[in-house]
């Protein structure tokens, strides 16, 4: 296993370039099983999650070549009915689109339970709800789920009963090809649905967004195309954290403020200066930043994939705060690391408080992506020398984070376990 060796103190100043989110690549990824042709996608980020659907594919027949280092070349014609690569399936959520993209494009899917990161349960009921309005028969069995059509499925309207991303993603994939119009109510409106939707829509699909409703026209089939990636918000927000613990002065290049704009407001409440000229973010922190009370919620509000970050920027913020996580309520592995490294916390069930920390290094074990992320951050604002293990977490959604971090003056490098 490789860690990381983080050296606190250190200010953040320069300039890098945010890559393709990769909650919008991966399910872009799964959307070219319904292209039987070539598709080139761009600003692909590299991180592991990505690495391991295009073995998944490739395992299935698919042909699957990065042409440059961000831009993936993907051509599904050949591509099995069966599905292959168990192992990898259950290793990711995002393994989930391969049963609405293989129930659209096969009429059937058999699949292990998709995994995730290990914050909590992740049901899928919505996602079968969605299957089951448009007249697939799912059964879950011993941790597997087995899509069956034995008729050609109908469009019809699904209302989700909790907002989800995947449960949204899913229920387009399967309808792409259906005869008249799939409406889909109380849709999630994250930047990554709208982003898989413009894909779809470039390869000849009909898909409408108005608000939190979808309509899906069917179509008879979908044609190459050549795609570029929303930039991720994640990652942008996440180094703003890191800029709020170190202080200094960084400009983020290749960014949608639009995407980020809700969490920006908050920063800038507390002594975050921003600017922002294009696809640019300047962002620059000279003092100590304020505390902040925040609940986690769809897009557009605060989302939860910035909680863990959040939580050690408010560890070195003059009054700290509270986070609330309504969408992850189990999303607090990362507390205990942060008190291993001097953090003055409360849990009170889904809510966490957060007083003025002194925080010092330590030696910590990430326990998902996010937290890792979170661990980094406060490891970089920290006196002293961290390690922190687990690093496979963190490459499953920061490329090159150590480069990045380094590049903006950071002191960050991975060792290998001896
Ligand atoms: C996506 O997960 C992201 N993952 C997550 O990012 C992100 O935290 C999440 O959306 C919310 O924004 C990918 O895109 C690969 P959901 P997803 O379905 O689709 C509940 C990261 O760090 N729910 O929107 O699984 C669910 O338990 C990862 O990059 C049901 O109850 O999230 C949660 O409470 C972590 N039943 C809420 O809805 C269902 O059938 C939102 O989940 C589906 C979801």
């Amino acid at each position: 296993m490789q860690k990381l060796l983080v050296q606190g103190g250190y200010r953040l100043n320069g300039e890098i370039n945010i890559g393709g989110m990769k909650n919008s690549a991966l399910p872009v990824i799964y959307a070219t099983i319904l292209v039987k042709d070539e598709c080139i996608l761009e600003n692909i980020p590299r991180v592991s999650d990505i690495d391991n659907s295009i073995e998944i594919l490739r395992q299935m027949g698919a042909y699957c070549e990065f042409i440059d280092t961000h831009t993936l070349l993907i051509n599904t014609k050949n591509l099995s009915s069966e599905i292959n690569g168990f192992e990898l399936i259950s290793k990711m959520r995002a393994s989930s689109y391969l049963m609405g993209t293989m129930l659209a494009r096969f009429g059937k899917a058999y699949l292990p339970m998709p995994g995730g990161c290990n914050f909590g349960k992740r049901p899928i009921e919505q996602h079968i709800k969605g299957f089951e309005h448009l007249g697939a028969k799912c059964i879950e069995d011993n941790g597997f789920i087995n899509i069956t059509t034995n008729k050609k499925l109908k469009s019809n309207k699904i209302t989700l009963d909790k907002i989800s991303v995947g449960a949204t993603i899913n229920i387009v994939l399967a309808s792409i090809f259906l005869d008249g119009l799939t409406i889909i109510e109380n849709s999630a409106m994250e930047p990554h649905v709208d982003d898989t939707i413009r894909f779809l829509n470039m390869c000849g699909a009909k898909i409408l967004r108005c608000k939190s409703r979808i309509y899906i026209e069917g179509v008879k089939a979908l044609h190459s195309s050549r795609y570029r990636i929303f930039p991720d918000m994640i990652e942008s927000l996440t180094y703003m954290t890191f800029l709020g613990i170190c202080g200094g002065d960084i400009t983020l290049v290749g960014v949608k403020y639009e995407h980020i704009k809700y969490v920006c407001d908050i920063f800038k409440k507390m002594n975050f200066n921003i600017d922002t000229y294009e696809d640019e973010v300047r962002a620059r922190v000279n003092e100590q930043v304020e505390g902040a009370n925040i609940i986690t919620a769809p897009y557009p509000l605060f989302p939860t994939d910035l909680h863990p970050q959040f939580a050690s920027l408010l560890c070195f913020s003059s009054t700290g705060g509270t986070i609330r996580d309504d969408v992850f309520p189990t999303r607090f592995a990362y507390a205990k690391e942060l008190e291993k490294m001097g953090a003055n916390i409360e849990r009170i069930e889904n809510s966490i408080k957060i007083y003025p920390s002194k925080i010092h290094s330590a030696t910590l074990d990430a326990t998902d992506l996010r937290a890792g992320a979170a661990l980094v951050a406060c490891a970089l604002g920290a006196q002293g020398e961290s390690i922190i293990n687990n690093v496979n977490y963190i490459v499953r959604g920061y490329e090159d984070i150590v480069g990045k971090v380094t590049s903006l003056g950071g002191k960050i490098k991975i060792i290998k376990e001896t």
